[in-house]
């Protein structure tokens, strides 16, 4: 396949932009003048003097739309240095696609003598028209004290100004240093984060991936993730092995540069998507790649030197490229916590540090996490935590107010809890009008009123998994839902013979206290649903549904909500729980808690027509917005504009110059 690479637009040069997420991690695009680069993208490491394959092969045959080499190789040979000048780097390497070039800082680390200036070795990367440099930072090694990191960090902060002054307009990469140390990395990312860099490799961290010290890797990168500006790419440098991009892509890494399929090939050993196969142990092959195709491990074996390097450097390459894209599908699925999960059991290291990242997950990626999702959440026993759409609707419910004081809890049933516990929980509050419900699932507790939330709704795994919770992990649940709860009552389905109503008279009696009705269970679930979904306070959302009515559907399901003048404001969501706002809902919400992004008065005729709210065009963000959850827009001077659904973070909001912040619903119209 030949095609062309699409340079940047005018005046997006060196922006990045997001299109798609799940929490930290995102689909992008990289607007470079060479070509707009999607990422989470793979950069092979070209070594200009020894081409395993062909660059111009990596564009055509693979699809590889970036390569790294090293500008410091380049510089050093007379010969390449003096092509590189005259023709530029992409003629000198014959490739068409985004060229990053290394600054021979991972020299001085491997062979210590560099000595190159600067200012010198971005001048000639800027000379030799690079798509993205990278500045002579230096590495700090795990073996280093750490006054020594720290020296390493602050001396790369101090390059960095000169070494941007002489990049000028060409992109350029600002390493992360700090080493093992948090508190370095931190100090890093906020420093070099101050300087206008195009991208942020992670560095330091081959010698660490090396001795598949995974956990080290997983704690630098939540020790500096949040303090890196988050319109700017993260590289993991030097990172190609592909067990390592479902973690390093969950928590936001965009870049990866791969020697490894190369390194790897030259000593007989198979990248696969879970671990590291040598040829020699190999009977058959267990995946194929069409570098395989054709071919048995006894024929690769019989191959001459070159020729076996360079066919198992190929199936590298694929094995790579195809587990990043499974990666880049993951987001966009929903599933990508999945695939972590997933990877974790193919390596004990792996595994280490996924624990422990599941036991140290960050709330700004929870915070960054759409609690809602379409399908559902494979769960088994083995799952220690959460993935971070539980814990985001977790975190939601952390705002659960109720002034009952007395709890009832639900547990051995499944969904749909509507079908089967929707009759008891009626009577239930024929007798306890004012007990908060909960049901009992394998993630923790589950206010009633959220049954048909999805994942929550959806999870699926061995009937064992409805078994009923730790009673530790319950009172910790309801303790954290409720406070101090005077009274709870458990009914548990797991031995169930009796009739929901047998059960009901034996726990309370067969007195009715109070004759509700099914609408008044429905107000109470919408005016949970709109606390948590559009982040108001509990008086604005009864406010809000003073006095309702609904339509129902068919099947007896809430369609649409009328205010009590008759106006429609929302609609449950029956696809995930959620809720649908419409024009007369939101504008009641104004002035409400209720997240707001304010657009500046340049945006204002195309909100108002309901078009996307773009990055770039917004003055101010007040409340925390959820990407996929709904928000509010008005102008600056207050005025109402219309609503629809957050794409970003507000932090995200903040520094982000590219890409669709806000896809409106509805604008007020001009
Ligand atoms: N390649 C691998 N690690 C590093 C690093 O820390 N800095 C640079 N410049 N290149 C690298």
């Amino acid at each position: 396949m030949t095609h062309e690479p699409t340079p940047c637009r005018e005046g997006d040069h060196g922006k990045f932009e997001i299109t798609d997420r799940d929490g930290w991690a995102r689909l992008g695009k990289l607007h470079t003048s060479t070509h707009v680069l999607k990422t989470p993208c793979l950069l092979p490491v070209i070594n200009p003097n020894i081409r395993t394959v062909e660059p111009r092969e990596l564009w055509e045959q693979y699809g590889f739309e970036a390569l790294i080499t090293n500008s410091y190789v380049i510089w050093k040979h007379e010969k390449l240095k003096e092509q590189a000048i005259a023709g530029g780097v992409h003629k000198l390497l014959d490739y068409p696609g985004v060229i990053m070039t290394d600054s021979g800082t991972f020299q001085n680390y491997v062979y210590g003598d560099v000595e190159v200036g600067v200012e010198e070795i971005v001048n000639f990367q800027r000379e030799i028209d690079v798509d993205i440099a990278t500045m002579l930072d230096v590495f700090g090694t795990p073996d280093m004290t750490k006054e020594e990191v720290e020296q390493a960090v602050q001396e790369t902060i101090s390059r960095a100004k000169a070494s941007l002054e002489a990049a000028g307009e060409t992109m350029l990469n600002g390493p992360i240093q700090g080493g093992i140390h948090s508190d370095l990395r931190k100090d890093s990312a906020v420093g070099m984060g101050e300087h206008g860099f195009a991208v942020h490799p992670i560095g330091g961290i081959v010698p660490l991936m090396e001795r598949q010290r995974y956990r080290d890797l997983v704690e630098i990168i939540l020790a500096c993730r949040e303090h890196i500006p988050w319109n700017r790419p993260i590289h993991m440098f030097g990172c190609g092995h592909p067990h390592l991009f479902p973690i390093c892509v969950a928590l936001g890494a965009d870049l990866f540069d791969s020697a490894a399929y190369a390194l790897f090939a030259r000593d007989d050993r198979m990248l696969m998507p879970w671990g590291t196969v040598k040829l020699g142990d190999l009977n058959e092959f267990p995946i194929s790649t069409s570098a395989l195709s054709g071919h048995t491990p006894a024929s690769v074996k019989s191959l001459s030197d070159d020729a076996r390097c360079e066919l198992l450097a190929r199936h590298n390459l694929e094995v790579t490229a195809s587990e990043l894209a499974r990666c880049r599908q993951a987001v966009r699925d929903g599933t990508i916590w999945k695939l972590v999960e997933e990877r974790s059991h193919t390596n004990a290291s792996l595994r280490e540090a996924t624990e422990y990242l599941y036991n140290n997950m960050p709330e700004a990626l929870v915070a960054a996490t759409n609690p809602l999702r379409n399908g559902g959440v494979r769960t088994s026993q083995d799952l220690p935590t959460s993935p971070p759409s539980i814990a985001a609707l977790g975190r939601l419910l952390n705002s659960f107010e109720t002034d009952s004081e007395r709890a009832v809890l639900i547990s051995g049933v499944s969904g749909p809890w509507r079908d089967r516990i929707g009759g008891l929980v009626h009577s239930i509050a024929n007798r306890w009008p004012d007990a908060a419900v909960f049901i009992e699932t394998p993630l923790g507790l589950l206010p009633y009123t959220m049954e048909d939330v999805s994942p929550w709704a959806h999870l699926m795994g061995p009937a064992s998994i409805w078994n009923g919770m730790a009673s530790d992990d319950r009172d910790f649940d309801l303790q954290a839902l409720m406070g101090d709860v005077e009274q709870v009552i458990e009914i548990s389905f797991e031995h169930k013979k009796e009739s929901n109503l047998a059960i009901i008279e034996s726990v309370f009696g067969d007195g009715l206290n109070e004759e509700i009705t099914r609408a008044e269970l429905d107000r109470e679930m919408i005016e949970d649903k709109v606390c948590y979904f559009l982040d108001v306070s509990r008086e604005e959302s009864e406010q809000l549904l003073a006095g309702c009515s609904f339509v129902y559907s068919k099947t007896k399901r809430v369609r649409n909500v009328h205010a009590s003048d008759g106006q429609h404001i929302l609609s449950p969501r029956l696809r995930d729980g959620g809720l649908s706002l419409t024009l007369e809902g939101a504008r009641r919400l104004h002035g409400s808690d209720m997240p707001t992004v304010v657009v500046n008065d340049d945006s204002i005729p195309f909100t108002r027509k309901g078009r996307n709210v773009m990055h770039g065009f917004i003055s101010e963000v007040k409340g925390e917005l959820n990407p996929g959850l709904p928000c509010l827009l008005e102008s600056e001077e207050g005025v109402f504009l219309g609503h629809g659904v957050a794409q970003c973070t507000a932090s995200e909001a903040r520094c982000f110059t590219k890409g669709i912040a806000v896809k409106v619903r509805d604008g007020i119209g001009e």
